[in-house]
């Protein structure tokens, strides 16, 4: 992997608008995330595309499902050699462990085995959704640190959070475990419709391994600059 600390989110609707989107990256290694818009209209083929232009590929399905088909499901994802991959954490330790073991088993020869996160809560639960529809009285800060807790000790790599709870989860669980954060803008940039939002430098002060970046990036003018700026602002924080 490049280790670029910049995950790009390609939230477009087709091969198509990815192509033109990361023509303007030519000579740039990136590090992007396929989620289910894209992934779903597209299928294998974005994958096998994105590779083709040499960059690495969170593929961001969050699956959740009974163990052996999350299991099947993986082994099917690590053959398509994406880098990292994700899970919820709702889904439980049995179904953890058998993500890990189905991507170890689906990987291509030579290969490393792609990273696997865990979701924890999604950005948009609710105190008041967590405990009036999914009965669950604990905090909703409480439940994360208990799902991360949880995705540590059933083998995972790490989990998707805000950088705000990033510094917590590491102190908490293992400096190496693996805190991908959404929810960054650059200072002086539009929120969009991102609540609680981070500047790639506290990203950085705050741990977080790898940050999550759409609309800054892929709106912007200029993308191209937008990403070198973000990834300047990166850089030039100590950690
Ligand atoms: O455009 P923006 O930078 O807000 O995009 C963030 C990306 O991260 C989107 O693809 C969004 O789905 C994803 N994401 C998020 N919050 C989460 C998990 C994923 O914004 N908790």
């Amino acid at each position: 992997m490049t280790k670029s600390p910049i995950i790009v989110a390609l939230d477009f609707p087709s091969l198509h608008a990815t192509k033109i989107f990361l023509e303007r990256f030519e000579g740039e290694s990136m590090f992007v995330k396929v989620g289910m818009e894209l992934y779903y209209q597209e299928g294998p083929k974005i994958i096998d595309f994105i590779k083709e232009q040499g960059h690495d590929i969170f593929l961001d399905l969050k699956l959740h499902d009974i163990p052996n088909t999350v299991y099947s499901a993986m082994k099917g994802l690590a053959r398509l050699g994406v880098d990292l991959v994700n899970v919820h954490a709702y889904g439980g330790s049995e179904m953890m462990r058998r993500a890990v073991q189905g991507l170890e088993d689906g990987k291509p020869n030579g290969m490393a085995r792609p990273l696997c996160i865990a979701v924890t809560q999604l950005t948009s639960t609710s105190e008041m959704q967590l405990k009036e529809e999914a009965h669950v009285d604990l905090p909703l800060a409480e439940m994360v640190e208990k799902q991360a807790a949880l995705a540590f000790q059933s083998g995972l790599d790490g989990v998707v959070c805000s950088p705000l709870e990033s510094k917590r989860l590491k102190e908490m669980i293992s400096p190496s475990f693996l805190t991908v954060t959404p929810g960054i803008r650059p200072s002086g940039t539009n929120h969009g419709d991102q609540k609680r939002v981070t500047t790639p430098s506290d990203a950085k002060k705050f741990k977080a391994s790898y940050m999550v970046v759409g609309r800054p990036i892929t709106k912007a003018a200029n993308p191209a600059e937008a990403y070198q700026m973000i990834k300047k602002e990166w850089e030039e924080t100590a950690q």
